[in-house]
């Protein structure tokens, strides 16, 4: 019997401007299991974590990520995965990807890592599938490989690993409202009218060169998104007077966190970042909302292998 405990970070999608093709990683918030491999068939998941998690193993994000990883080395195993610790659902920071890209990543240690990076992601996406109907990296690709991490594109999937400045900070907090993700991506129009579509190409390309060259009030002005968020910005109430009040202090941009609830800010100091946050948290407090904030340092780090055995 061989073991292995992986850590998976938590992680921002979209960036603003990046839908379905940038995300970032959280440091030190994430996914923590255990993965058994043992001899025979057949899949058992063990959710020790204490965060509520579907019965239904076929409604777990980890069953696809593992059964497309044994498919693709076309092996067949007994494999045990524990949750030991798990990012809540629902809470924008990606809940499910952390374990999808924990389950792939840990998965391709546990059989001496016959995968590239790209096929581990490709794995985590059918996490990611499973979790929301859509086909996206922008959580899973980020949570695997660490840092700011762009999708250039998916058929094929072609990944690009892009700097992130030495300190930059993020002040996000989960609003206690439900969004789903399947619906927060359903309510979006099918067609974009072109003069939308050129301000977002536009901040994309400004966004990216921003990251590449260390020019932060590019990266800020460019974290604009003109695509998903006037649709979805309704569900977050005062949406707008918050962002006002936290380009007041400093941040660099708010955006809506992946689907939603939850919200972001990105900062460039750790102290504006826990003014963001404080003020995150007075803004849905004041309306009745609970909330948990977290104020995290953008991380170059994804999953990690914290143990193995034989
Ligand atoms: N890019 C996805 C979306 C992320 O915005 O729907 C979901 O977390």
């Amino acid at each position: 019997m061989k073991k292995v405990r992986v850590f998976a970070p938590a992680s921002i999608a979209n960036m603003g401007c990046g839908f379905d093709v940038i995300g970032l990683a959280l440091d030190d918030v994430g996914d923590i299991i255990e993965i058994t491999e043992s001899e025979g068939d057949g899949l058992t998941i063990i959710n020790k974590s204490g965060v509520p998690m579907p019965e239904d193993i076929e409604m777990n994000v980890i069953t696809p990520v593992v059964r497309s990883f044994l498919q693709r080395i076309g092996k067949k195993a007994k494999i045990e995965v524990t949750i030991c610790e798990k990012i809540y659902p629902g809470s924008g920071i990606g809940s499910s990807a952390a374990s999808s890209a924990a389950a792939a990543y840990g998965m391709n240690e546990l059989f001496g890592c016959p995968l590239s990076e790209e096929e581990v992601v490709l794995c985590a996406m059918e996490g990611e599938r499973l979790a929301s109907g859509g086909y996206h990296a922008d959580n899973a690709a980020p949570a695997v490989m660490g840092g700011i991490v762009l999708i250039r594109g998916y058929e094929p999937l072609d990944i690009i690993k892009l700097p992130v400045p030495g300190n930059f900070y993020c002040a996000v907090v989960h609003p206690h409202l439900v969004v789903n993700t399947k619906e927060a991506r359903e309510i979006l129009p099918k067609e974009v009218p072109m003069h939308d579509a050129v301000s977002q190409w536009g901040n994309v390309g400004g966004l990216v060169a921003g990251l590449c060259t260390g020019n932060i009030g590019l990266i800020g002005r460019s974290m604009k998104d003109s695509i998903a968020e006037p649709y979805r910005k309704k569900f977050i109430p005062g949406f707008d007077e918050l962002r006002g009040n936290l380009h007041d202090v400093g941040v660099l941009a708010m955006n809506i966190s992946g689907s939603g609830p939850s919200v972001f800010a990105l900062c460039d100091k750790n102290e504006v970042a826990e003014k963001a946050g404080g003020m995150m948290r007075r803004h849905f407090e004041g309306r009745d909302i609970g909330c948990e904030v977290y104020v995290v340092k953008v991380s170059n780090k994804g999953c990690k292998l914290m143990g193995i055995s034989i």
